[in-house]
């Protein structure tokens, strides 16, 4: 009898941890789109994403509500419907923001009570009028110690807010996330992350961008797991977001579809390290260097180049002449995957799905994660 009861106490236990986990932790394998990227929203292979992001919408300065660019809004409203043609339960959400935004603009809506509520009100708004599942706060970046308190006091608003709308409107709440950068205090005071573990469904860390040729004339992995001599990497980062009290499972690992290209002071020097002059110049190259991992493929193929991936930072490189091109290829993109999956993290998520080469990345990525 008592024997009975322990193991029906076990399972009860047992069965309700299980569901528990299920229910709060579905796994993320994420992309953002953005309109300037080119790349047609009906070409994105949805059935390799759960959550697809569309980005961006605009805080206005003038008025603090969200709002989507005329040029933009078509391809917005129609996202949700055209991504689900392929995989009818992908869950998209809008996000807001964005590296070229400003960041004083967010600044100072998020400093007063009434300028927080005008933003709250209109994103919710919006992204029920765009078919929109969630929205996501990309505030690159806040600055100030007073910053962070009230991005602490806008999101926990944000939540109640999703939540009392939910109420009113008999509709599932939408999901609510943002993206940081990869370490809680990288060029900033710390987040706030108690408000961030409460109100936030999931939070992308962007593990990319450490190293940019435009400020850093070495040749350099801008988006390493790990770096064996102490700066900052992927791993790093999210040990430091452990540390500050963000659960793993609230974290999303951010996978750069682009890599950096930097010129070579001198060809023959070639590896990671060597000194460089400042971003390369040529085909599909950005001004800043930036190039989309589909046109490094193509360089590779056009000029031959020869191809390394270190593993002991996760990286891969690629050189010809004298320009260098610093990458996440399959082999980093499986090393990430596999160390967020085991680190406990809630996923993956790709800037942006548009850099990808006939799904090679996506697709490692959704088969090294299962
Ligand atoms: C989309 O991805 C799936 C899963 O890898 C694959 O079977 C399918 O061929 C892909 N579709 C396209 C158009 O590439
Ligand atoms: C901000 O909103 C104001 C008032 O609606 C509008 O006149 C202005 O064009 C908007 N700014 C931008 C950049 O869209
Ligand atoms: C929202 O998307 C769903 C799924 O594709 C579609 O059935 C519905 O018609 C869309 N609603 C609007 C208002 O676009
Ligand atoms: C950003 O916004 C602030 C305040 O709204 C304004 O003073 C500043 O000129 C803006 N910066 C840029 C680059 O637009
Ligand atoms: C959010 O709602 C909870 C529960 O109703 C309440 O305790 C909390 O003060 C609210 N937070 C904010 C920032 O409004
Ligand atoms: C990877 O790069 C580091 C840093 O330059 C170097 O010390 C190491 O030898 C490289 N490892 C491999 C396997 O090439």
């Amino acid at each position: 009898m008592a024997t009975q009861t322990l193991i029906l106490l076990f399972l009860i236990t047992f069965l309700s941890s299980q569901s528990l986990h299920v229910s709060t932790a579905q796994s993320i394998k994420a992309a953002y789109w953005f309109p300037e990227s080119g790349f047609p929203v009906s070409s994105i292979n949805a059935t390799l994403f759960t959550h697809l992001f569309c980005a961006f919408a605009d805080l206005n300065a003038t008025t603090n509500r969200v709002s989507i660019a005329s040029s933009k809004a078509a391809a917005f409203s129609s996202f949700t419907s055209t991504v689900r043609q392929k995989n009818p339960s992908v869950i998209t959400l809008l996000s807001i923001g964005g590296g070229s935004s400003n960041s004083s603009t967010f600044s100072s809506m998020a400093s007063q009570p009434s300028s927080r509520k005008t933003f709250i009100d209109s994103s919710i708004t919006i992204a029920r009028a765009n078919n929109f599942s969630g929205l996501d706060i990309d505030w690159e970046f806040p600055q100030t110690a007073t910053d962070m308190r009230n991005l602490g006091i806008l999101i926990s608003e944000w939540r109640n807010a999703t939540y009392a709308e939910a109420q009113r409107s008999g509709k599932i709440a939408l999901l609510l996330a943002c993206a940081v950068s990869a370490t809680p205090t990288l060029n900033s005071p710390l987040y706030p992350v108690p408000s961030m573990k409460t109100s936030m469904d999931f939070v992308n860390i962007m593990a990319y961008d450490f190293y940019a040729p435009t400020w850093y004339l070495r040749t350099s992995a801008h988006a390493a797991l790990k770096d064996p001599s102490g700066g900052v990497s992927g791993s790093s980062g999210i040990d430091a977001w452990i540390n500050a009290g963000l659960p793993a499972n609230k974290m999303v690992f951010g996978l750069p579809y682009y890599g950096y290209a930097w010129k070579l002071s001198n060809q023959a020097n070639h590896g990671l390290g060597a000194a460089a002059t400042g971003p390369a110049t040529g085909t599909g190259i950005d001004i800043d260097g930036s190039i989309a991992f589909n046109q490094i493929k193509a360089f590779n193929q056009r000029t031959g180049a020869a191809t390394v991936y270190n593993g002991s930072l996760v990286v891969d490189y690629c050189y010809s002449g004298t320009t260098w091109i610093g990458y996440d290829d399959v082999s980093s993109v499986a090393a990430k995957v596999s160390y967020a999956k085991q680190k406990g993290l809630r996923g993956y998520f790709a800037w942006s799905v548009g850099g990808d080469d006939n799904w090679v990345l996506s697709r490692r990525a959704s088969t090294t994660w299962g």
